[in-house]
């Protein structure tokens, strides 16, 4: 990175200068957030016109599929590019050799099919990863409390492909074994879908912040263990450099770190060391960390929200995935808030 050539000292150099009006604040601003930099995740659920709370993600709901059509509606309207569906499957098609998720009628694979009928042009990035399937709550099959890798990189390619087939645009293995992007691209061209990008979840850490989705899905209730044997260690950057080589060398198009305002570091290194598509994914933990201290008051919901998502941008972020997605598209079409000051 360069550094400022000769600064001038103080009082001719002045810093406040830039920042004594609105005008000049926008016109030297260096990030700035539009609806395009979004990504809507989703979570669907079996029945019909059902919209149910989700009590640790205050405004997020699990939708049924008839009614999440209108919902990826109201993104479209404004112009939030694409949308990650996430099931929450009933607990009787929970199995642990997870053969639920290659089931090509599965609910993923109808709630691809109809909003992709019913809005065309939205991106829709499925999820590749176990957990919902999983009557034990991990992203790979298991044999004696191990997760097995090279098992499970055969059901993601199987479950990749019927979510192609379905309709999607982009997959996106969250799980986090090794080998799996060079896996699912090889199984996708070989199943016609050679346009079906793939967006890897590279970077993905053993976080104490994806609670609340574990709550979504229902993950976290049958989950034996952690993930640390897969995921990675929260202590680690130069790891996830190496990750990220690997899975573009696999063929990834895009990469992911995930969570999110934690790992800014890891967002900044990725995007300066590869300069590819570098996405990040505000989770579900921060997401409701900033609706539990917007509800009691003791922050400012929309300016917290809007600077998390700014900083996202600042630190070299693409696009972002937030449940905050469509909250926020609406603060930036009003106007309420500048995106960048
Ligand atoms: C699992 C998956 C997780 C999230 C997305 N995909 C959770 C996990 O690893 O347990 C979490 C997203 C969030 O917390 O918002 N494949």
């Amino acid at each position: 990175m360069s550094r400022p050539v000769a600064p001038g000292r103080f009082p001719r150099t002045r810093m406040r200068r830039a920042r004594g009006g609105e005008w000049s604040r926008r016109l030297v601003a260096e990030a700035r957030l539009s609806a395009a930099d979004l990504i809507l995740p989703l979570f669907v659920v079996e029945g019909s016109g059902l919209r149910q709370e989700i009590p640790s993600m205050p405004g997020v709901h699990r939708w049924s599929i008839d009614r999440v059509v209108e919902w990826v509606g109201e993104a479209r309207a404004l112009g939030i590019p694409a949308v990650a569906p996430f099931p929450s499957v009933d607990p009787i098609r929970k199995t642990a050799d997870c053969r639920e998720a290659w089931n090509p009628d599965n609910l993923i694979c109808r709630a691809v099919r109809a909003v992709k009928a019913a809005h065309p042009e939205v991106g829709i990035i499925c999820d590749v990863a176990l957990d919902p399937f999983n009557s034990l709550g991990h992203d790979g099959l298991v044999e004696d409390g191990r997760i097995l890798n090279d098992e499970t990189v055969e059901a993601l390619c199987r479950q990749a492909v019927v979510q192609a087939e379905a309709g999607c645009d982009v997959a996106a293995p969250s799980d986090m074994m090794d080998g799996r992007i060079g896996a699912i691209r090889d199984a996708l061209d070989a199943a016609g879908f050679k346009d079906v990008q793939i967006l890897s979840y590279a970077a993905k850490y053993a976080s104490a912040f994806y609670g609340p989705f574990r709550d979504a899905v229902g993950s976290g209730a049958v989950l034996k263990g952690d993930k640390k044997t897969y995921q990675m260690d929260p202590a680690n950057g130069d790891e996830a450099l190496r990750e990220v080589a690997l899975d573009l060398e696999e063929g990834a198009d895009m990469v992911m770190v995930k969570p999110g305002m934690p790992y800014l570091d890891v967002v900044r290194r990725i995007k300066d060391t590869f300069a590819v598509p570098t996405m990040v994914y505000q989770v579900s933990g921060e997401y409701a960390m900033l609706k539990a201290a917007a509800g009691n008051g003791w922050l400012d919901n929309d300016k917290a929200l809007m600077e998390s998502l700014l900083s996202f941008k600042r630190a070299g972020a693409d696009g972002i995935l937030t449940y905050a997605a469509v909250e926020a598209a609406r603060l930036l079409r009003d106007g309420v808030i500048p995106t960048s000051r």
